[in-house]
């Protein structure tokens, strides 16, 4: 009796587990589809520089910023050049507040389980 109702908690924690590290955060795989979607990975890569700046350089730059999730929702809605050359980024005035937030996000931890 005892010994089933331990194996009953125990397979779905080994479940759990086993996933965890592919998925450390349930949206990574939500905001890879967005930024998909929306084309960002035209311009993007996770790890070098395409017409903009890599993620995970995108990352590195913001690390110790604390207001750089608000300013980069912001610049991704409304496009923009000057934080890394002349070359603009278009306006991507179609993204709502919650698909923005989990962007960018996802960005400023690197972009893990990305392109
Ligand atoms: C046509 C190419 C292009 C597309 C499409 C594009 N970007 Fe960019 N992105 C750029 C360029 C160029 C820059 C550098 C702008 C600058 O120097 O300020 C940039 C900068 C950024 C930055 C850093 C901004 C800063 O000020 O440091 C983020 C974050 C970003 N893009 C996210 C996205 C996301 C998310 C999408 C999709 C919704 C996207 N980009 C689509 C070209 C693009």
């Amino acid at each position: 009796m005892l010994g089933r109702s331990v194996n009953l908690l125990f397979v779905p924690a080994l479940f759990i587990f086993y996933f965890a590290p592919a998925y450390a955060n349930g949206d990574d795989p939500k905001a890879q589809a967005i930024a998909k979607q929306n084309t960002c990975l035209g311009c993007h890569a996770v790890t070098k520089k395409i017409v903009g700046p890599s993620f995970q350089d995108i990352a590195k730059k913001y690390a110790n910023n604390p207001g750089a999730a608000a300013f980069l929702k912001n610049k991704i809605q409304k496009g923009g050049s000057g934080s890394w050359g002349v070359v603009p980024m278009p306006a991507n005035a179609k993204l709502n507040d919650a698909d923005l937030s989990l962007l960018v996000s996802w960005i400023l931890r690197g972009a893990p389980n990305g392109n």
